[in-house]
């Protein structure tokens, strides 16, 4: 069997961006002698130690975690979001999926409602205002209760906690030709609307986080799938069918404006 080399030079086009104004251009910057072994950010994270020995401006990525949950890294590694391994994060994704003396193209999320903070790490707050707007639910304050007072079909739990899994990353409005964020909201609208503690607030979420996402200026879904293609934690576009049952019943029969 042929032995993979254990290390790979590479030549890196970034997109350089100093901030949303700026209009940004490609860098070719070389990656030598990176170790198969590291994921994706530890390549970057090398390539910026060189950067910053030659005094030049490092590149600029979003990350925390590392272990895909938190949902903070993403770029768009060769024309796909989180690059090419399926229901992989870019921390996750290791440099043996590349080949010595490649070129790869990096470029952030794209998107009107994602805006380019530095080179490829962008603002995602339109998230956090699409979860404000009704990503939660309400509970009474009282004694803790009870794990198994409201029974929940096994198939059910699992369908939730399936939509549970999105972490939030963008990968899905990246992706998409019209930049929507229906697979996002449909997974946080669907964990809750599935369960019994989610109905009460069900109307009241369902139209707050479809407005929210349109003020935010996400496009409308154009039912390519290339969201539920690129999603790291393969979100069905099953919960887009979902929430759009939420929203017209919301819309229709609930007193929700
Ligand atoms: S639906 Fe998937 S791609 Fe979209 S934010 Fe959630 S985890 Fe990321
Ligand atoms: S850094 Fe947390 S998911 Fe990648």
């Amino acid at each position: 069997m042929k032995k993979l080399p254990e290390t790979i030079n590479l030549t890196l086009k970034v997109w350089r961006q100093k901030g949303p104004k700026d209009k940004g251009r490609f860098e070719t910057i070389p990656a030598k002698a990176i170790s198969v072994h590291m994921s994706f950010l530890e390549m970057l994270d090398t390539v910026n130690e060189q950067l910053t020995l030659e005094g030049r401006d490092t590149i600029g990525f979003d990350n925390d975690c590392r272990e895909g949950i938190c949902g903070m890294c993403g770029a768009v590694i060769n024309g796909r979001a989180h690059g090419p391994e399926k229901a992989t994060t870019i921390c996750q994704l290791h440099m043996r999926k590349f080949s010595d003396g490649d070129t790869i193209v990096i470029e952030p999320f794209r998107a009107r409602a994602f805006k380019v903070v530095k080179d490829l790490a962008v603002d995602r707050s339109s998230f956090d205002k699409i979860i404000q707007a009704g990503g939660y639910i309400s509970v009474n304050t009282g004694g803790a209760p009870d794990g198994n007072a409201i029974p929940i079909p096994q198939e059910i739990a699992e369908k939730a906690m399936d939509a549970a899994a999105c972490i939030g990353c963008g990968a899905c409005v990246a992706s998409c030709p019209s930049a929507s964020a229906m697979l996002f909201v449909s997974a946080k609208v669907s964990q809750l609307a599935l369960l019994p503690q989610g109905r009460p607030e069900a109307a009241k979420r369902a139209i707050g986080m479809v407005r929210t996402m349109d003020e935010c200026e996400f496009g409308n879904c154009s039912n390519h799938r290339e969201c539920e293609n690129a999603c790291p934690k393969e979100i069905s576009i099953v919960n887009i069918a979902r929430l759009n049952r939420e929203f017209v019943k919301a819309s229709f029969f609930s007193a929700e404006k």
